[in-house]
């Protein structure tokens, strides 16, 4: 799959300044407010109990702020964050490594936890619900089972599907919070933010344009920002203004909506080759040289959700919004 400079999944590169970037308090968070006035609450109500934060479940699209999420609830919490991922957890080993070296309160993020073994699961489940562990010892006739009490701990998952975690791991959740895409307003504050970390000057309307952009996603607001800083640094400038923005944005072919070549592809492909559907996915596959799944996780839903294309039961069709964004006009046969 190619490079796409609007894909909301985190580069290896960026790892580093999403850490720098990342907020430590939930009053500098920005955006998501109804999630964040819950969590204050509860965090604020585990506080007074002296008890660990019930475990938490965040689900929602790739680079909304899930693992900052994470270590902000830890933050606040006072405790250590502990961090895995549900592929990096292999055996049932690895798992009870990670959760009796944890100290009381303590939070452990799991990122991608639809990804976890069944084993896996299985294993979780005493331990979210009694804090122990069931472990089997030995092989054959000499196996026998043990239990490990655990410290009270909190469990964070994070997932992008939360259609695909098993119902009983779901409902061991006590808090299940949907981040959504963001607010132009609130991007813009977070580019104006960032652009503060960055410790470079962005003006109102740059900020509003570098997140008219960015789909909605912080992870592709900051990923512009730093790429258009380095069009003005280069032009010898140490302040971001319209002009230059706009040109930047222009070379890096990120249109005004965010989408980019790919995006147009699979629009035009449909509009000229299906007269705007419906067509089935795995025609548009072949059509446009792309694997069905990488269309469905990775293409359709920003398309989807600035309604520039819809799901029907015979297939997907191209919405007159898109033609009209295009300057084209809708097929009328
Ligand atoms: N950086 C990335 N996401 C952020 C958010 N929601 N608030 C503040 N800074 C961020």
């Amino acid at each position: 799959m190619e490079e796409r400079i609007v894909s909301s999944e985190e580069r290896r590169d960026e790892a580093v300044m999403e850490l720098s970037l990342r907020p430590e308090a939930l009053d500098e968070y920005i955006g998501q407010t109804s999630v964040k006035d819950n969590l204050k609450v509860f965090i604020k109500a585990a506080r007074l109990r002296n008890e660990p934060l019930d475990h938490v479940l965040l689900y929602g699209p790739p680079g909304l702020g899930k693992t900052t999420l994470a270590s902000i609830i830890a933050n606040e919490m006072e405790v250590n964050l502990r961090t895995t991922s549900g592929p990096a957890i292999e055996r049932p080993g690895d798992l009870a490594a990670i959760l009796t070296s944890l100290e009381p309160g303590d939070v452990l993020f799991i990122d991608e936890i639809h990804r976890l073994s069944r084993a896996i699961e299985e294993i979780l489940y005493s331990a979210m619900e009694d804090f122990c562990l069931d472990i089997v010892i030995g092989k054959g006739e000499v196996a026998r089972s043990v239990r490990l009490d655990l410290p009270p701990f909190t469990l964070i998952g994070a997932t992008t599907r939360a259609g695909s975690l098993s119902a009983p791991l779901r409902d061991r959740f006590g808090v299940m919070a949907r981040l959504e895409y963001y607010k132009p307003d609130e991007l813009s504050e977070i580019v104006r933010r960032t652009g503060d970390v960055f410790g470079i000057k962005v003006d109102d309307l740059s900020a509003e344009e570098i997140a008219r952009r960015s789909r909605g996603t912080p992870r592709i607001a900051n990923r512009l920002l730093r790429r258009v800083r380095d069009f003005v640094q280069v032009e010898g400038k140490d302040m971001i203004s319209l002009p230059i923005c706009q040109k930047a944005l222009e070379l890096l072919q990120v249109d005004r909506l965010g989408l980019d070549h790919i995006d147009h592809k699979l629009l035009l492909g449909i509009i000229h080759t299906y007269k705007g559907g419906p067509v089935g996915l795995e025609t548009i596959s072949a059509t446009i040289g792309e694997e069905s799944m990488t269309i469905e996780d990775v293409y359709e839903p920003y398309l989807l959700q600035i309604g520039f294309l819809q799901r029907t039961p015979r297939g997907r069709m191209v919405t007159g919004q898109a033609y009209q964004y295009f300057g084209l006009e809708a097929s009328t046969e």
